[in-house]
């Protein structure tokens, strides 16, 4: 085979392929919304940072605060594996789990900013989770989170999450809090 056909073949093959990498973006188009269903969750929610096998852990907080005694003082960074019951009772059936953060974040009253991911392991929402980034103003009994996305079955999700403490340990700050969620999604 001549060398310039060779090349040229080349050329021609690379020109073919090309336009599908010259750019990252596709044309933008109208959007089609799809039929949108809605869905309620009930949940507990149970956060344990004391004991030999805690669910959520404190990876670090600032040394200004040294003098602060409680279980969470500001700035403090906290990384969960908590588990998500049918009931209040950690034995009433492990329907999921949060992972996630969750900052310290109020320097006057004490609240946190979460950063939350509710995966399901039962029913038909196995394998689907929602995503949950919102303040949680923790003093307030009755509160409620931003919920922002989600895969799975719960994709393109919007929603909130209403939360009511049903077990608060203010010494160690062990928790148990009842999720009522409604979510929005494909
Ligand atoms: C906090 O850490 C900084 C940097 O190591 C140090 O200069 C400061 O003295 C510490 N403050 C306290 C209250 O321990
Ligand atoms: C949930 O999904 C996983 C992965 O597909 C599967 O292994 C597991 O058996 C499912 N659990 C239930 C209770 O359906
Ligand atoms: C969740 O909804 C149920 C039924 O309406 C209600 O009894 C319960 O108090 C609600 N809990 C929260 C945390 O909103
Ligand atoms: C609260 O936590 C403290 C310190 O870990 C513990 O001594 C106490 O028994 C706990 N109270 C309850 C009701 O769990």
């Amino acid at each position: 085979m001549e060398k310039g056909s060779f090349i040229s073949r080349i050329l021609v093959l690379s020109l073919a392929i090309s336009p599908v990498f010259s750019q990252y973006y596709s044309k933008t188009e109208p959007y089609t919304p799809q039929p949108e269903k809605i869905t309620n969750l009930h949940f507990f929610f149970h956060d344990t940072l004391s004991g030999k096998d805690p669910s959520a852990v404190l990876v670090a907080r600032a040394n200004i605060t040294d003098d602060d005694d409680s279980p969470t003082p500001f700035s403090s960074v906290i990384a969960l594996d908590d588990p998500l019951t049918l009931g209040p009772d950690l034995n009433s059936g492990v329907i999921g789990n949060a992972q996630g953060l969750y900052v310290s974040s109020g320097k006057d009253i004490p609240s946190l900013v979460a950063f939350f991911d509710f995966g399901f392991t039962q029913g038909e929402f196995n394998g689907s989770s929602i995503s949950v980034f919102s303040r949680n103003p923790i003093l307030e009994n009755e509160r409620e989170l931003a919920v922002v996305g989600g895969r799975g079955k719960f994709r393109m999700a919007r929603g909130v999450a209403q939360l009511k403490t049903f077990f608060l340990n203010v010494t160690n700050g062990d928790v148990i809090v009842e999720y009522n969620v409604t979510v929005i999604h494909y």
